[in-house]
């Protein structure tokens, strides 16, 4: 069995929405420290729907495909419906991905609410901090307190 689904090389030769928006509403910038990749969600709010997205993604190629296929599944949609997408869907709606890629959709979570979150913040916009958890406050950070 081959190791990526069709889908994937799909997205992964030709992604969707690749580029950056200069007049973005938001911004989100996530990345992996144990693979070093980096992901750049940008996003075009109106009347809270995603009215434009793109992204740039500086790493594996499952993280390529993840990025293009979260774009195309938020695109249009309202943005309570994009702060719903799961890593789980992305690596679904790409017809699985290999367990030790997972990690390369949950980029494409994470970016996404971080740029809806940018979008909030700028605009002054009240929300739930518990609904942005910090995805490295479980880590450890190795300081050490004196
Ligand atoms: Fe890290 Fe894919 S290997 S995002």
């Amino acid at each position: 069995m081959a190791l990526y689904s069709e889908k994937v090389m799909d997205h992964f030769r030709n992604p969707r929405n690749v580029g950056k928006l200069d007049d973005a509403d938001g911004i989100g910038e996530v990345g992996n420290a144990k693979c070093g990749d980096i992901m750049k969600i940008y996003l075009k709010i109106e009347n809270d729907v995603i009215a434009d997205v793109k992204f740039n993604t500086f790493g594996c190629g499952s993280a390529i495909a993840s990025s293009s296929m979260a774009t195309e599944l938020i695109k249009g949609k309202p943005i309570s419906e994009a702060l719903e997408l799961t890593n789980k869907a992305v690596a679904e709606a790409l017809d699985g991905l290999p367990a030790h890629k997972l990690h390369c959709s949950v980029l494409a979570e994470e970016a996404i609410r971080a740029a809806i979150k940018d979008y909030y913040d700028k605009n002054g916009i009240a929300y739930d901090k518990a609904m942005f958890p910090d995805p490295h406050d479980e880590e450890e950070h190795g300081f050490e307190e004196e």
